[in-house]
């Protein structure tokens, strides 16, 4: 991996909600990157900006209420931040596409399946395709996702499908257009629990076969250890830790990693954060240093002053922590 280029590279990112009442300061300074074939997994409690992120990083963010304050989203080098709609366009929908929690807010209900894929299919061809051409890529998508009957399915409206066929049908739109990057926003999370466990892994097999690289957006810390390469862990707007997937399922080194992996044999789909006691903090007026400093049994006197830089504890495994600075790593070992 270290040898090639990155295909994305989210460097230093913040934003804020500018909201009635207020400003929600919420991204921090983001630091993110995915290789080309790679496979991330990005975690953390519900509201820590995980979808901010990713909506950043394809240009979809709410603007207002959000606001890009600083920071660089590279892909290919490129920062996306500086393009223009029109360059834009042919990056997004084209060679980075999303998939979301909800099949059905991505799918139009007066639709019929055919006629979503189609501005979806024209779009990355940019418009160079038959109608011919259309029907034949979306019988094909189909078939990548496992759908039985895919001339039927393609007539079919979304509501005459179940839950696990339409998240089916999105990651067959996101995946048509043979993208480099997939950024798969907790997808299945409306889904009872096997269903969602069958739909992640035909993801993961597919994304494999295609090579494309994924960011994977799970609450779902067994799928993640199944399947991603690298793990992000995030906190309140930070990333707090990242390393290859087995090393921090062994060896989590934030305090806030060590929760979230303490809580893992008590997950049955539920949340992922028993393991540690209080709540996101508020982001209109967010704890100075070290965000996590509130909810942390060993914080120091720095931590509520001084934000934590990136300690590099061993190649490719970082952590946004005090205890591993120079100073405390003999006292944290
Ligand atoms: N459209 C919005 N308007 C105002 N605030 C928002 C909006 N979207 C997100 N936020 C704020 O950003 C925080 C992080 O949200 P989000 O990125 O969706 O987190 P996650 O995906 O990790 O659950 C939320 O807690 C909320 O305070
Ligand atoms: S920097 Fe301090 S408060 Fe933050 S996680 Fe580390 S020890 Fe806890
Ligand atoms: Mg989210």
């Amino acid at each position: 991996m270290v040898n090639k280029a990155p295909l994305l590279e989210i460097k230093n990112l913040r934003v804020h909600y500018k909201v009635y009442g207020g400003v929600l300061k919420v991204l921090d300074g983001v630091n993110l990157t995915v290789y080309p074939g790679e496979k991330v997994g990005l975690v953390g409690e519900t509201g820590c900006g995980k979808t901010t992120t990713m909506k950043t990083a394809l240009a979809i963010l709410p603007v207002p209420p959000g606001v890009v304050v600083g920071g660089e989203i590279l892909y290919k080098g490129r920062n996306l931040l500086a393009m223009s709609p029109r360059q834009l366009s042919n990056v997004r929908g084209r060679e980075m596409t999303m998939i979301f929690q909800d099949p059905m807010a991505a799918l139009n209900p007066v639709f019929n399946v055919e006629q979503q894929f189609t501005p979806v299919l024209k779009h990355a061809a940019k418009n160079h395709l038959s109608n011919k051409e259309i029907h034949a890529q979306a019988v094909l998508a189909l078939q990548d996702v496992a759908l039985a009957d895919p001339e039927r399915l393609l007539q079919a409206y979304p509501i005459q499908l179940s839950g696990g066929m339409r998240q089916r049908v999105c990651i067959g739109m996101a995946l048509a257009t043979r993208p480099q990057l997939l950024i798969a926003d907790e997808p299945g999370t409306a889904l009872d629990v096997t269903i969602q466990a069958q739909v992640l892994r035909l993801l993961n097999n597919l994304v494999d076969r295609l090579n494309t690289s994924i960011i994977l957006i799970t609450h779902s810390l067994g799928v993640v250890y199944e399947t991603v390469d690298r793990l992000y862990v995030m906190y309140a707007g930070n990333i707090v830790e990242v390393a290859p997937t087995r090393k921090l399922f062994s060896n989590p080194l934030h305090p806030y990693s060590q929760g979230l992996m303490d809580a893992v044999p008590k997950l049955s789909g539920g949340g992922i954060s028993q393991g540690i006691s209080g709540r996101i903090p508020d982001y209109s007026h967010p704890p100075a240093g070290c965000r996590f400093h509130t909810r942390c049994s060993h914080v120091m006197e720095i931590c509520r002053h001084q934000k934590p830089p990136e300690f590099e504890v061993e190649e490719g495994h970082k952590v946004a922590c005090y205890l591993y600075g120079p100073k405390n790593q003999e006292a944290a070992v």
